[in-house]
């Protein structure tokens, strides 16, 4: 099921007099940044732990057989690692676009790594809406990654180089990295 958020995310933040927005990426934000950005810095959010728990019909999936994509979810005491972007807030009407299946822009503080902070948005694809998929055992999601493909590739490929920039950036994400292992185990 599709869950087009674009109308939603237009009305949430009006950015009237604003310059510049600091943007959190914790999944493919992080290795694919198709937008221009005015400076990029490693950061995490606390509170949230990234899970591939939002179904993808429209980039790694179909309607038929969807992938599975990263969302967060709400996990008191957890850290989520990724790279926040300063960017023009012209640049959310193309990435409301890009990630209009479920998910919606909420503001969220940002830690970088000289621990200073800075207020931002977060895409974030909640347990209501119609593309959420939910919790699932690690092979299970494995599996499913391994058997879906969209019109932006192949799902394993989009597991694959988030774990490659993960480990880029220093992080320990054991949930993304127990699933790529699934995943090599089950292409071998
Ligand atoms: C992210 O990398 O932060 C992201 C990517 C796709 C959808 C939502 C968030």
């Amino acid at each position: 099921m599709t869950a087009n958020t674009i109308e939603h995310n237009r009305q949430r933040q009006q950015f009237v007099g604003v310059d510049s927005v600091w943007l959190f990426g914790y999944g493919s934000l992080i290795y694919k940044v198709d937008f221009p950005f005015l400076e990029r810095r490693p950061a995490s959010i606390t509170g949230w732990t990234r899970r591939f728990w939002q179904g993808s019909h429209d980039h790694r999936g179909t309607v038929d057989a969807p992938g599975r994509v990263v969302t967060l979810v709400e996990q008191p005491g957890a850290e989520c690692r990724g790279m926040a972007y300063r960017v023009s807030p012209s640049v959310f009407e193309h990435l409301d676009e890009r990630e209009k299946n479920g998910y919606l822009r909420f503001t969220t503080t940002l830690t970088f790594d000289t621990n200073e902070r800075a207020e931002g948005l977060v895409y974030i694809a909640t347990r209501d809406n119609s593309a959420f998929l939910g919790p699932a055992d690690d092979q299970s999601i494995a599996r499913q990654i391994a058997g879906a493909t969209g019109p932006s590739g192949p799902n394993r490929e989009y597991l694959l180089r988030l774990a490659e920039a993960l480990r880029a950036l220093g992080d320990e994400d054991a949930h993304v990295f127990a699933i790529e292992k699934h995943l090599h185990r089950h292409l071998a």
